[in-house]
């Protein structure tokens, strides 16, 4: 059945307040739920609730409930008659956590218990309203046995524990901040503790307690640092405190995604807590600081003030996103943070957004909640809330958050209400900004600019938007779009100009700041689909190129008739790091096209000549961020490549992408072994007089070992030969200093044919067979090798003394990793298809929200040339035919055939 936004009814039943009692057993968990029920004015006389656990009694104000008296589907348990007086109601369930393998509600990994209840976990354990606007006071009793289970967590402060008869002990835990049911949690079993604490800035002391196996207590440090970093930033930038005395972050290894904010009692998965040197790559220490940034974030933006319902998801994660980003940004490295943001948009969102699967923001409608925490709820409602920030500057947008927490603390809102926090805190209008929160599909901007005889400069933009499954192009409307801009002159120098008051638009109170002074700098804000801007340069010039869309201003794509000398123009001289590395990735899109024409004509490709002299400038421009240049070395995804394409042939285009890198790495040569050698030298420099261990993690260093691997990557197409014996005889000195450079050396040679390669990542496997996030990255870097036996050799590690079907880690790192392997799997026999659907199959039959997440690799669908389309349906067809098939994969495969 389908949920429909327009369906919301508030609560006619309320229940504030919860106790619960959890008795523990691996196979035999008893619940006793207490829920104080409050029914609302007009509420009916019967009372649904959800949920679908063994239903073992029910009691309402102390009277045994006979069957008669409530009715009971596979989703649900209406009671017929109750009260309209306050009443109490007593159920009792049975669960089994050791056969539940979904890792949604209570389940064992490795002998303990954990919880997972977003968005509707909660209800396999017990009956309840199980919604987020229904927030209540819980208190939670768990009884279990002691040596089993010697570590018993839940929600809030511990405010009771001690020993029962028969080996059995307890702890109550009870949290006074009213919450909806997907912020409980409950941990249970043999833990160790790593203890920490943080001084609030108004002096209040939080203990910090990090939960992991024993083996990996010597693993959090870093996570522990990072949480402390949140902490205060969350404190400087936005004046927000921790207000629970003690904060618990538990790594387990069996998680569906990254991370949960469970009040008080976050649980992660272990690939984003446990970083050490010598397992962790450095992409993996930042992925762990911003993971632990972003729980911790949603302490306010998710938990103080929570959803409505589950269509209005991103408020509190595209908000909890946009703050993570921050807080990453304001650690180190902003401009490059900024970068890899917009990456991983547009190789992922932008890519959902012209998909089956496209969704607006605030979706419409969904069958399976789990499906829509995507790329777009999460990164583009990130961007539609850094939009804001655009819009009404720092000051501005900080003043909508002081207003939003005023207004909405302890309740559960809208995005409609975050707007208008905004909106109203700033004065301004912000109503056909709605539309970003209900129009899905990526708008594109056709920008065209001349200079007039009399010095001005004038700009013409169109918007459109696309047509998505959800809303033909024709019944959208024109967004208001902030498209920040700036101007430079034919020597490269930025411009300062003013914009005539009547081409200004009228947004009141928006940071449209161009006004009667010159100045560098401008936010055009689009509000119609056509507009034209005037701008008055300054000084005079004889020829402007305009930077437009500065930081990545909105999620759209851009298109202006750039030439190529212009384009370097903006790589060698742009102030605005994004605008400097988008002029070097529209060299890459246009070089790459070129070659696939030239492939499809059978013609050789043409060296692209301006791109190889702006990268050959600014590899060797000293002043330039080694983290920057890494970033300007990395050529765009495939799935960006086939943006706003029909008719793809997959494998061509990874054959021209192919082609362009192996031209970078003939021509800059010489360049990048200069570039890789001068990093490696100022890494290593870097450690003297240092009183830090050497190469572990800093964002400086960092930065250099980006540089070098970057470079590395592309060396090694120069001689592929002599690079796999140089690093085979040279490998465990070059591995030995930490797993960035391990990593690096091996993703390099991880496409070398020769039989080296493989007793490489043969001895890398025997040497972390006992650390399980390693062992992801073996598996992954198998799946995302273009060696030709990469199919077969996936088959084989099926079968990995490591690997599990039911760890979603090891899943996502070889089937979902090989799902984005190009060439294998679009190969024109079908093979590649033929092994991901008969994956999807097998973990339907027991995790049916991994098996949708992989179901998501189809969804190239309809713009694949006809050839794999047929090939690639008669998979889909087949799954759809399942009647075992879970609602979840069933969503995604029947929206992918249409
Ligand atoms: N709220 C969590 C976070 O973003 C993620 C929960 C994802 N839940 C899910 N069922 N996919 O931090
Ligand atoms: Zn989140």
């Amino acid at each position: 059945t389908v949920k429909h936004l327009t369906d919301y009814r508030p609560l006619a039943h309320r229940i504030p307040q919860v106790k619960l009692t959890f008795t523990l057993s691996p196979t035999a968990t008893t619940v006793e739920a207490e829920l104080h029920v409050i029914p609302q004015p007009n509420a009916p006389q019967s009372l649904t609730l959800d949920g679908n656990a063994t239903l073992l009694a029910l009691s309402l104000n102390g009277e045994r409930q006979p069957e008669t008296a409530y009715t009971q589907t596979a989703e649900n348990l209406t009671l017929h008659r109750v009260p309209a007086e306050p009443f109490v109601l007593h159920i009792t369930t049975q669960i089994n956590p050791e056969a539940n393998q979904t890792l949604n509600g209570l389940y064992a990994s490795g002998g303990n218990l954990y919880t997972q209840c977003e968005p509707e976990g909660f209800r396999t354990m017990t009956y309840y309203l199980d919604r987020p606007d229904n927030m209540a006071v819980f208190t939670t009793k768990i009884i279990a046995d002691a040596a089993q289970y010697p570590v018993l967590l839940s929600n809030g402060n511990l405010v009771d524990s001690g020993s029962l008869k028969n080996g059995q002990h307890y702890a109550v835990w009870h949290d006074p901040f009213a919450k909806p049911s997907y912020l409980f949690a409950l941990v249970a079993g043999d833990l160790a503790v790593n203890r920490s604490s943080f001084t609030t800035q108004s002096g209040r002391e939080v203990a910090i307690q990090f939960y992991t196996r024993a083996e990996d207590a010597g693993k959090v440090a870093h996570a522990m640092q990072s949480l402390k970093h949140a902490m205060r930033w969350d404190e400087t930038r936005f004046g927000l405190e921790y207000d629970l005395d003690v904060f618990m972050v538990v790594a387990v290894g069996d998680f569906n995604m990254g991370a949960m904010e469970n009040k008080g009692l976050n649980i992660f998965n272990t690939k984003y807590v446990l970083a050490d040197a010598h397992t962790a790559t450095d992409a993996d220490f930042e992925g762990v600081e911003s993971v632990i940034g972003h729980e911790y974030f949603h302490n306010w933006t998710g938990n103080r003030v929570t959803c409505r319902d589950w269509f209005q998801l991103s408020l509190k994660e595209g908000l909890t996103v946009f703050r993570d980003q921050e807080f990453s940004g304001d650690r180190a490295s902003r401009a490059v943070r900024r970068i890899e943001n917009v990456q991983t948009l547009r190789q992922f969102q932008f890519a959902e957004d012209a998909s089956p699967m496209a969704h607006p923001v605030r979706p419409a409608s969904y069958v399976e909640m789990n499906n829509f925490y995507t790329a777009t709820v999460y990164e583009k409602g990130a961007e539609v809330v850094r939009m804001y920030h655009t819009l009404l500057g720092e000051a501005g947008f900080q003043r909508g958050m002081k207003l939003y927490f005023e207004r909405h603390d302890g309740q559960a809102v809208t995005c409609d209400d975050f707007r208008a926090a905004m909106a109203d805190a700033n004065g301004v209008d912000l109503d056909q900004f709605a539309l970003w929160y209900s129009q899905a599909g990526t708008p594109t901007l056709d920008v065209s600019g001349s200079l007039k005889a009399n010095g001005d400069y004038v700009l013409h933009i169109k918007q459109t938007l696309p047509d998505t499954p959800d809303m033909p192009a024709h019944a959208k409307q024109p967004m208001m779009i902030p498209v920040k801009t700036a101007l430079f002159n034919e020597h490269g120098e930025q411009v300062a100009f003013r914009q005539p008051e009547s081409s200004q638009t009228n947004v009141s109170g928006c940071l449209n700041t161009a006004g009667t002074q010159g100045q560098p700098e401008t936010v055009l804000i689009l509000t119609q689909a056509e507009q034209t801007f005037v701008l008055q340069p300054e000084t005079p010039a004889q020829s402007i190129t305009p930077s437009l869309l500065r930081g990545f201003s909105a999620p759209v794509h851009l298109n202006f008739d750039y030439t190529d000398a212009q384009l370097a123009l903006l790589l060698a001289h742009d102030t605005d790091p994004y605008a400097r590395w988008e002029a070097a990735q529209t060299l890459y899109r246009r070089a790459i096209a070129a070659n696939e024409a030239a492939l499809a004509h059978g013609t050789p490709p043409a060296q692209p000549v301006a791109l190889i002299n702006a990268l050959r400038q600014a590899i060797s421009d000293a002043a330039l961020d080694p983290a920057f240049k890494a970033l300007l070395l990395k050529v765009p995804a495939e799935s960006e490549l086939w943006s706003e394409r029909e008719h793809i042939n997959p494998v061509q285009t990874t054959a021209a992408r192919e082609a362009l890198l192996d031209a970078l790495a003939h021509s800059l040569h010489g360049e990048l072994l200069a570039a890789a050698l001068n990093a490696r030298e100022a890494e290593q420099a870097d450690k003297r007089g240092k009183q830090i261990a050497v190469y572990e993690y800093t964002p400086e260093d960092a930065a250099q070992r980006a540089l070098q691997y970057a470079s590395f990557n592309l060396i090694c197409r120069y001689d592929e030969q002599a690079t796999i014996e140089q690093v085979f005889e040279h490998y465990d000195e070059m591995a030995r200093k930490n797993m960035t450079h391990e990593w690096g050396i091996l993703s390099a040679i991880n496409h070398n044919p020769d039989d080296k390669r493989n007793q490489l990542l043969a001895r890398f496997a025997a040497k972390f067979a006992d650390q399980p996030l390693v062992m992801d990255k073996y598996f992954s870097l198998i799946a995302s090798s273009r060696r030709s036996d990469t199919l077969a050799q996936v088959q084989a590690a099926l079968h990995h003394p490591q690997f599990a079907l039911t760890n979603p880690n090891k899943v996502r790192a070889l089937i979902g990793t090989f799902a984005r392997n190009t060439p294998y799997f679009h190969a024109a026999d079908g093979s590649g298809y033929a092994f991901v659907a008969q994956k999807i199959c097998e973990i339907n039959a027991f995790n049916p929200q991994i098996a949708a997440g992989l179901a998501r690799a189809f969804n190239l669908l309809k713009r694949l040339e006809p050839h794999r389309q047929n090939l690639m349906r008669n998979e889909l067809t087949k799954l759809a035919a399942m009647e075992s098939l879970s609602k979840d994969v069933r969503e995604i495969v029947e929206k992918i055939l249409g």
